[in-house]
């Protein structure tokens, strides 16, 4: 059984994430991305950016985080987007009261009709509203005439874009924008390392269909979001899940909602939604904004509102998950390993570059030849002579590297090179001609 300590304790320690201004004893809810994990989430990105672009009819855009208003009063979100909230009158610690039910706190303490804290056992408050959304002001004065929001949802940004695009770009439905962008959310009580942040990045597809059209744009996506996790991210089949949402748990907009869940180590929770959210959002903006953002049917002649099908995905999840899936124990020559099987296509190092000793200058200049030779092509390539062989095999491994090449004695007479692969263990001898065409066919692009 993975343990999900075990998984955060290795990408806190090999650098994939830091608890945000942890010098000031940290911000619960902000998590740093170092290096490592900035360059595996730009993977999931550019991937993410492939996927969509392959498909017919997407747009991209990028809109600013700072939202009017308007936007949220429209968009039903400075009513609707809040949790429960109920505090302990004794120690002034607050709980999400849906979770608190849940019995996710502790047990849960009811005595007539009243509820008390799972930490003090003081009592709790009725639960009262609280609006997740981070509230700002622009410019000098603050007043509700120049209040405005951290988006909590990158969705609204290209919905009050929609105009633009079938004007500018002529686009015919059905068509998507696309974006990708950080939201904010005011989580009551972040949990399970980065699953649950105040600041995430979201990757929103808004794919605009005709309120008549028959095909299942639903399922479509979830069936191509499916086949992104498991032929390009490399996720294993029977980790995955799909919930459909009961009536009762449905955001505000939607009409029907599909979630992938991930089958985590703390339990099953979601890594992305699919919605249908009707023509909610671009009725409502047709409403506040008096601006008529009806789509003009060159066929049939008519207006119509058109309606949205909504897949949206969590970086931050979907990268959890990835390491989750990936992570494995081993042991090699009696000793444990901790393994990352991570695909080639995601890893954030493809290859590493090793001279088999430190101290031999032969060893080491082309050792750094190979190096420069192919970052020229491949960016996600380190060089590392610190420590015995079997010791950088371990860190490379751990961050999940699926190349290890080794220049050793031979490769100075013949210009040839040992590689070893991460999950087989198999070396390979290739030469300095080849290696290219070997890594080419070894880290596909797709
Ligand atoms: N525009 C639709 C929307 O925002 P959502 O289900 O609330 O729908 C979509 O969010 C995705 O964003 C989730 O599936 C999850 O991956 C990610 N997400 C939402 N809240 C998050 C949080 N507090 N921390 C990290 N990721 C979050």
């Amino acid at each position: 059984m993975k343990k999900i300590e075990d998984i955060i304790n290795l990408m806190i320690r090999r650098g994939f994430v830091f608890q945000s201004y942890e010098i000031y004893s940290g911000l619960k809810g902000f998590y740093d991305f170092g290096h490592l994990g900035v360059l595996l989430k730009n993977n999931i990105k550019n991937l993410w950016l492939k996927f969509i672009l392959k498909e017919d009819n997407i747009f991209l855009l990028e809109t600013p985080i700072i939202t009017k208003s308007e936007v949220f009063k429209a968009s039903g979100h400075l009513e609707n987007f809040y949790d429960l909230l109920v505090e302990c009158k004794s120690c002034h610690n607050r709980f999400r009261y849906d979770v608190y039910l849940k019995g996710d706190y502790g047990k849960v303490k009811k005595n007539n009709e009243k509820f008390f804290c799972p930490l003090c056992n003081g009592e709790l408050t009725e639960p009262k509203k609280f609006n997740l959304m981070f509230k700002t002001y622009v410019g000098p004065t603050e007043e509700s005439s120049t209040q405005a929001f951290l988006r909590p949802e990158t969705a609204q940004g290209i919905f009050v874009n929609f105009d633009n695009y079938t004007k500018i770009y002529r686009t015919k439905l059905p068509f998507g924008i696309a974006q990708i962008g950080k939201a904010f959310r005011n989580e009551i009580t972040p949990k399970n390392f980065i699953f649950r942040i105040k600041e995430f990045e979201q990757m929103e597809l808004e794919y605009f269909i005709d309120p008549n059209d028959k095909i299942d744009w639903l399922s479509y996506w979830l069936d191509k979001s499916m086949n992104w996790y498991i032929n390009i991210l490399g996720f294993k089949k029977d980790n995955l899940i799909i919930y459909e949402q009961p009536q009762k748990e449905l955001a505000h907009y939607s009409k029907k909602t599909l979630d992938v869940y991930y089958k985590f180590p703390f339990g099953e929770d979601e890594i992305q939604g699919i919605a249908n959210r009707g023509d909610y959002d671009l009725n409502s903006h047709l409403k506040f904004s008096g601006k008529d953002l009806r789509y003009f049917n060159d066929k049939t002649k008519q207006k119509v509102i058109p309606y949205v099908i909504e897949p949206s995905w969590g970086v931050e999840r979907i990268l959890l998950a990835l390491i989750c899936d990936a992570y494995d124990e081993d042991e090699i020559n009696n000793e444990k390993r901790i393994v990352l099987r991570l695909s080639p296509n995601v890893a954030p190092i493809k290859i590493a570059v090793f001279p088999l000793l430190s101290n031999k200058e032969g060893l080491i200049n082309k050792a750094k030849e190979v190096f420069d030779h192919l970052k020229e092509y491949y960016l996600e390539i380190i060089y590392d002579e610190n420590g015995s062989i079997g010791k950088r095999y371990r860190r490379q491994d751990e961050i999940g590297t699926p190349f290890c090449l080794t220049i050793d004695f031979q490769s100075l007479e013949d210009n040839t090179f040992t590689i070893r692969n991460r999950d087989t263990l198999q070396q390979e001898r290739v030469h300095f001609n080849e290696l290219l065409n070997y890594f080419k066919e070894k880290i596909k692009k797709f």
